[in-house]
């Protein structure tokens, strides 16, 4: 399998692929899983999906889709990252019978239009600045099958005076100027401009994470309107 990172200007983790899954938890305050889950039901998962997780890094949430999946029924969860060291960290740990992984720039995403059921992407906008935002966004509508879900958990406007301490200090000592455009508000715009439809903020979680419910517009598989 091919590890090898693929160019981006976006902000990968290889340095950090090592470390990831034992920090995550500290930087959340334990609350990932409880997230997790909540971006899982958002799915509204059948057994026989394909769901493409963007930016998966280790690949946590795409194993977690997978296991309402099953292989033998079509189902799958592909998780894509462009640092390889996140996708051979995902690779070892966590692939199985409906759970894959391979590198990819969501901007420049290497599968078929309308070619997955779901699309679903945690933290991962605040990696890419605006211009790969809005391309990203554009990608993971070409690849949506009509009636398809996308559900995005990612930094946005702080709503607590803790989150916005959080969402602050990370843009300053990162020295990360796209986790301020998600500060600023961007995403739902961005969401929109790509042509989904407008996205519902469900939930702020840690006050300044916000799941995000949105749809390509059309018909589902199974024949009801969106
Ligand atoms: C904070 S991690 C989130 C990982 C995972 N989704 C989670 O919730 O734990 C952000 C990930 O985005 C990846 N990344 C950065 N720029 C990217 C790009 N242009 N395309 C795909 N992945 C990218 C990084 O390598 C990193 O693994």
């Amino acid at each position: 399998m091919d590890f090898r990172s693929v160019p981006t200007r976006g902000r990968t983790l290889d340095y950090a692929a090592g470390v990831y899954d034992i920090l995550e938890p500290w930087v959340m305050f334990g609350r990932e899983h409880h997230i997790n889950q909540q971006v899982v039901e958002a799915l509204e998962i059948k057994e026989w999906h394909r769901i493409l997780d963007v930016g998966c890094g280790t690949g946590v949430v795409t194993q977690l889709i997978s296991r309402h999946l099953d292989a033998e029924k079509g189902g799958m969860a592909l998780g894509v990252d462009a640092a390889g060291k996140m996708i051979q960290g995902a690779v070892e740990k966590r692939q199985g019978p409906a759970c894959s992984f391979r590198t990819a720039a969501a901007e420049d995403l290497p599968f078929e239009n309308e070619s997955f059921d779901s699309v679903v992407s945690t933290l991962f906008f605040h990696h890419i600045q605006m211009d790969l935002k809005i391309r990203a966004f554009d990608e993971a509508f070409r690849v949506l099958k009509p009636g398809g879900h996308l559900v995005v958990s990612d930094m946005h406007i702080p709503e607590t005076f803790l989150g916005a301490l959080i969402a602050h200090a990370s843009r300053w000592l990162l020295f990360q100027p796209q986790i301020g455009e998600n500060i600023r508000g961007v995403l739902p715009d961005v969401i929109a401009g790509a042509g989904f439809t407008p996205p519902r903020l469900v939930k702020t979680y840690l006050g300044y994470i916000t799941l995000f419910i949105s749809g390509k517009p059309g018909e589902k598989p199974g024949g009801l309107q969106s």
